[in-house]
């Protein structure tokens, strides 16, 4: 199965969030890894506890900048945490099946590339040049 590959055009420059994308691709690595339900289930509880902590991580960042695009941010975050939610009753119903580590590709790593480089990456962009604007 596809493994995600945590590469340096993901990086955002913010040590902390970048370290929990890394975590967040090993946990999704472990999944991939996972041959049985009962182990998938678990790694899958794990991945959901830890998206929650990264997700929490960022949105107060962006509340202590005052990010004006906040809302549609978090809105993107909820949206990801419904679809791992339904990706869990897949798991629940089928296990760890091709079909479910598909499901866990396009869902979860595809989303994850497209969140950071796009989402992620804007607001760290926001972030350097506020900070470098008023030198705090
Ligand atoms: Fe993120
Ligand atoms: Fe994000």
């Amino acid at each position: 199965m596809k493994k995600a590959v945590f590469t340096l055009s993901l990086i955002t420059g913010d040590p902390i969030v970048d370290g929990q994308h890394r975590h967040l691709f090993s946990k999704i690595n472990a999944l991939v890894d996972a041959n049985d339900k009962e182990t998938a289930l678990k790694t899958l509880d794990f991945l959901i506890d830890y998206t929650g902590y990264h997700f929490a991580t960022e949105e107060q960042a962006m509340q202590a900048a005052q990010y004006p695009r906040y809302t549609e941010h978090k809105k993107i975050h909820d949206d990801l945490v419904v679809s791992v939610k339904n990706l869990r009753n897949v798991l629940e119903t089928e296990g760890p099946t091709d079909n479910f580590m598909d499901m866990l590709d396009k869902q979860v790593t595809e989303w994850l590339y497209g969140h950071i480089k796009g989402d992620d990456q804007a607001f760290a962009e926001y972030k350097n040049i506020r900070s470098n604007q008023c030198g705090c």
